[in-house]
């Protein structure tokens, strides 16, 4: 299966690559069988991910998607951002091939540690969603 137009478009030209210095909170996870790994940074007021950055050591795919995962969450609120999934990720982008669903799957990862990591250094309270959150290791191996 080849790249769609989209996911060659998010790879040649990712959004919002970047660093932010006075994030709110930063999630970062690898996929240890590829050595990938993805930093996602977001700035987040009155419950609205106002912005996001991301740097990506990685794959076309996972550049792909977590420029798309960026564009998807940002100035949405945190409610919104917690019903991301990688499959959404990868509607966005027109669908990935089946060897590279793995690298959705850590853009979604990335965007929910990144949001574990906001409530840890704000001390509010977790929502459900996210205290369940655990990386899926079972997707990695794919
Ligand atoms: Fe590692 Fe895509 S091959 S995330």
């Amino acid at each position: 299966m080849a790249y769609s137009d989209t996911v060659m478009d998010h790879f040649e030209n990712p959004r919002n690559v970047g660093k932010i210095e006075d994030a709110d909170g930063i999630g970062e996870v690898g996929n240890a069988r590829c050595g990938d790994i993805m930093k996602m940074y977001l700035k987040i007021d009155n419950d609205v991910v106002t912005d996001v950055k991301f740097n990506t050591f990685g794959c076309g795919a996972a550049i792909a998607t977590s420029s798309m995962a960026t564009e998807l969450i940002k100035g949405k609120t945190i409610e919104e951002v917690l019903t991301l999934t990688n499959k959404a990720v990868v509607e966005a982008l027109d669908g990935l091939p089946p060897v590279k669903i793995h690298c959705s799957v850590l853009a979604e990862e990335a965007v929910k540690s990144a949001l574990v990591d906001y409530y840890k250094r704000s001390g509010r309270q977790m929502p459900k969603a996210l205290q369940d959150f655990k990386i899926d290791e079972d997707a990695h191996d794919s």
